[in-house]
C-alpha cells in the first residue's frame, strides 16, 4: 500500500469510528486491509476505498473491516477497584435514589464480548439489594463489533474470561457445556440486551436516554481527544440527572471535557451528570 492509500483508508476509519491507526500499527492495519482487498477481489486499495465510499454495499463492507481492526480483549470481573466501589457503594446508592420507581438501567458501552455487562448482573444478584420479582434491571451491552454482540449474546466464555473469577462464583453463574466452555445462566442472561452501536454515530447513541450509570472502559484510549470529547459528552445526555459515567481505570477526561462533576468513590474515580436543576450545558 502507498502512503497515500493509508492516509485515505485510515483517515476514513477514523471518521467512521473514531479509531486512530497510530504509525506502529501501519504494517497490521494493511495485513487487516489486504485481507478485505482479496477478500472482495479487488485489486488495489484505493479501490477498495472507493468500493467504501461509493458502492451500494459500503455499510456491510464497513462493519467486516471493522471487525478486524477493533482490539476486544476483555474479562470478567474486570478492574476490581470499580467491581468492589458498585458491590460496596455505588448499588447502595442507586436503590435508595431509584426506591421508588424501582427501575435500574445501567449502559455497558463497547462491551466486547459481555463479560462487562454479565459481570454487572452477577454483582447486583450477588448484592442482593435488588430482588429480580420487586425491580426491574435493564443493562444494555452495545458494542461496534457484529461478532463481539453475537458472542454475547451466546454468553459462552472460555477459560481467560475467568482469569480472575473465583472458581466458586463462576461455578455457581456458568453451566460447563463442554471441556473449557461455560455458558452464563439464563437468569443472568435475561437481564442482559445486547445490540450493535457505533459511539462515533451521534444518531445512535441520541437513542439512549435515562442511563443510572454508563460504563465505557478501556475503549477512549482508541481515540483522539476530538473523538473522545464528543463521545463522553453525548454521554452525558445519556444519563438521568446525578448519574454516573465510570471509564477505565487508566483513562482521564483531564483536558478533555469539564461538564460532568469528579466523585471519588472508593477508590475509583466516576464522572457525574448535574442535578436536574442544574445544567452543564453552558460549561462545554
Ligand atoms: C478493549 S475492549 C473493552 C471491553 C470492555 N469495556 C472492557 O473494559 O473490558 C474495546 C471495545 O470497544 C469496541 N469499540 C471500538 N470502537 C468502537 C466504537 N466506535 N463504537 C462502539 N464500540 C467500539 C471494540 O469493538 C471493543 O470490543
Amino acid at each position: 500500500m502507498t502512503e497515500d492509500e493509508i492516509k485515505l483508508l485510515s483517515d476514513y476509519v477514523r471518521d467512521y469510528c473514531g479509531l486512530l491507526i497510530h504509525d506502529s500499527q501501519e504494517l497490521l492495519f494493511q495485513k487487516r486491509v489486504k485481507k478485505r482487498v482479496d477478500a472482495n477481489k479487488l485489486v488495489s486499495a484505493k479501490e477498495y476505498y472507493h468500493f467504501l465510499r461509493f458502492d451500494s454495499k459500503w455499510a456491510e463492507e464497513m462493519r467486516e473491516l471493522v471487525n478486524i481492526l477493533t482490539v476486544n480483549e476483555t474479562y470478567f470481573f474486570r478492574e476490581s477497584p470499580h467491581m468492589e466501589m458498585f458491590s460496596n457503594l455505588l448499588f447502595r446508592i442507586l436503590k435508595t435514589r431509584n426506591t421508588d420507581k424501582k427501575i435500574l438501567r445501567i449502559w455497558s458501552a463497547a462491551c466486547s464480548n459481555g463479560a462487562e455487562p454479565y459481570s454487572l448482573a452477577i454483582l447486583i444478584v450477588e448484592s442482593g439489594m435488588f430482588p429480580l420479582n420487586d425491580w426491574k434491571i435493564e443493562i444494555v451491552g452495545t458494542d461496534i463489533n457484529t461478532e463481539m454482540v453475537r458472542a454475547a449474546r451466546k454468553g459462552v466464555f472460555t477459560a481467560s474470561a475467568f482469569r480472575i473469577t473465583p472458581a466458586q462464583l463462576r461455578d455457581k453463574y456458568f453451566k460447563e457445556i463442554e471441556k473449557g466452555c461455560w455458558e452464563v445462566d439464563d437468569k443472568i442472561k435475561r437481564m442482559v440486551s445486547f445490540s450493535q452501536m457505533n459511539l462515533h454515530s451521534a444518531s445512535q447513541m441520541r437513542l439512549v436516554r435515562d442511563m443510572d450509570v454508563i460504563l465505557c472502559r478501556n475503549v477512549l484510549i482508541y481515540f483522539d481527544d476530538t473523538g473522545k470529547k464528543e463521545v463522553v459528552e453525548r454521554f452525558y445526555d445519556s444519563l438521568a440527572p446525578e448519574g454516573y459515567l465510570v471509564i477505565g481505570q487508566s483513562e482521564s477526561l483531564f483536558r478533555i471535557t469539564n461538564v460532568y462533576n469528579i466523585v471519588p468513590m472508593g477508590n475509583a474515580i466516576l464522572y457525574q451528570r448535574e442535578h436536574e436543576s442544574q445544567t452543564a450545558s453552558a460549561s462545554r
